[in-house]
Parts: C-alpha cells; structure tokens; sequence
C-alpha cells in the first residue's frame, strides 16, 4: 500500500489579491517533496501577472521541473481531480476570492477549481481556504460562516503582528505555513513563527 503521506494535495489558486501567498505555499509544500495537483482560474493568473510582474505560466514551469507539480486546466471537468476515486489528501484554495467562496457556499461546481472542491466536501476530506477582501460585506461573512459550518477551514491572511514582521516575506510566509498547518500536512510552523511567550512581571 502506498504510502498516505505521498499522495498528493490539491492547490487551488483564485483571483484574490495574495498571488504570493500562493506561491509560498507551494515552495513549502515543494521543499517538503510533497506532490501537488494544481488549478488556477483565468482571474488568478491576471492577479499573478499584477502583484508579481511575471507570468502565471513562467512559475508553474519553474515549479514542474521538480517533477511534483500536475497541472490542470480549470476547463477540464474530466480531469483526475474532478473524481472523488483519485486518491488525494485534501486541498488548500490560495487565495480565495469572494467569487469563489460564493460559489463554493452555493455549491456550484462551474470550473475545476470549484468541481474539486466540491469532491473534496464529499469526500470528507479536509479542505482549507486563505479568503482575502477587505472590507467584508454581509454576504462575505455569510458565506463564510456557511463554509465554516460545514467544516472548511478558513484561514485568512491575517499578519502575526505580536511577532513584529518587518518585512511582506514574513507575513506571506506566516500565513502560507499557517494555512498548511490547517491542511495537515506540512508539519508545524517554523521556531521563529511560534509564539514563545510572555512572561507577566
Ligand atoms: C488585481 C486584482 C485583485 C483582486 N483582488 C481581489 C480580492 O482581494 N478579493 C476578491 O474577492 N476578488 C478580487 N479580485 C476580483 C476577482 O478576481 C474576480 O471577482 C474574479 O471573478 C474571481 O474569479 P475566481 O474566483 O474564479 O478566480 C481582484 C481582481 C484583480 C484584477
């Protein structure tokens, strides 16, 4: 039987602001060797070229050359992801535009992104979303509590201010280890994103 730990994780990337929490993510799950299935929506790779001045395409290349990195088209509803009979450990939606969180709390399944989380719900297995807009409208935290209740976790891109990052590399790696920590397979944060403590005089 092969072993759990190496089946893959799905990576859903949507057109939310964070184009570089996406990118952390999948570097992190990269150097742990875990394998991934990857889909973006057309909208994430116009936010990918905006916030990072490079091509979608150019960083998915990057990333395939250690040879853990599947790629979907997100029109492909016939793609291995879009059935709950390929075996995958759960899947992380980075960033998460309020687009997608609708559709995912209306349980629409109108591109693969959405197809495999919908599969991921079905199949009980755990799916983790990094929702980003600001401010947030009732419908937003409708929607979200929707999801919430149906046991997705939701992790949004909140700074570790108590830590004092001094840098948007901190934050962004912050928050990518945090979402991976709540998908359950990318061991704990590192020392330095750990809360140490307080002593009361
Ligand atoms: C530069 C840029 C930034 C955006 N930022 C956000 C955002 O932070 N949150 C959000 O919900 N939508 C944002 N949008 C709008 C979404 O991309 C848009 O609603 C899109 O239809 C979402 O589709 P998708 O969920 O299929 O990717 C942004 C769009 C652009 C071009």
């Amino acid at each position: 039987m092969p072993n759990a730990k190496r089946y893959p994780v799905i990576v859903g990337v949507s057109g939310a602001s964070g184009a570089l929490l996406a990118g952390r993510a999948i570097e992190r799950l990269l150097e742990r060797q875990q394998p991934i299935e990857l889909v973006s929506t057309p909208s994430a790779r116009i936010v990918w070229k905006q916030e990072t001045g490079t091509s979608w395409a150019d960083a998915v290349k990057r990333w395939q050359e250690t040879g853990l990195i599947t790629e979907h088209n997100p029109n492909n509803q016939a793609a291995t992801i879009a059935s709950g009979s390929y075996p995958v450990q759960g899947m992380l939606i980075i960033p998460c535009s309020m687009g997608t969180v609708a559709a995912l709390a209306a349980g629409f399944a109108t591109n693969l992104l959405l197809r495999a989380a919908d599969v991921t719900q079905k199949e009980s297995r755990r799916l983790v979303i990094v929702p980003r807009e600001t401010p947030l409208s009732t419908v937003h935290l409708q929607n979200l509590l929707t999801l919430s209740q149906r046991g997705i976790r939701i992790v949004p891109p909140m700074p570790n201010f108590y830590q004092r990052p001094t840098t948007v590399d901190e934050i962004v790696d912050f928050v990518a280890a945090r979402a991976l920590v709540a998908l359950g397979v990318a061991g704990e944060l590192d020392e330095s994103q750990q809360w140490s403590g307080i002593e009361l005089d």
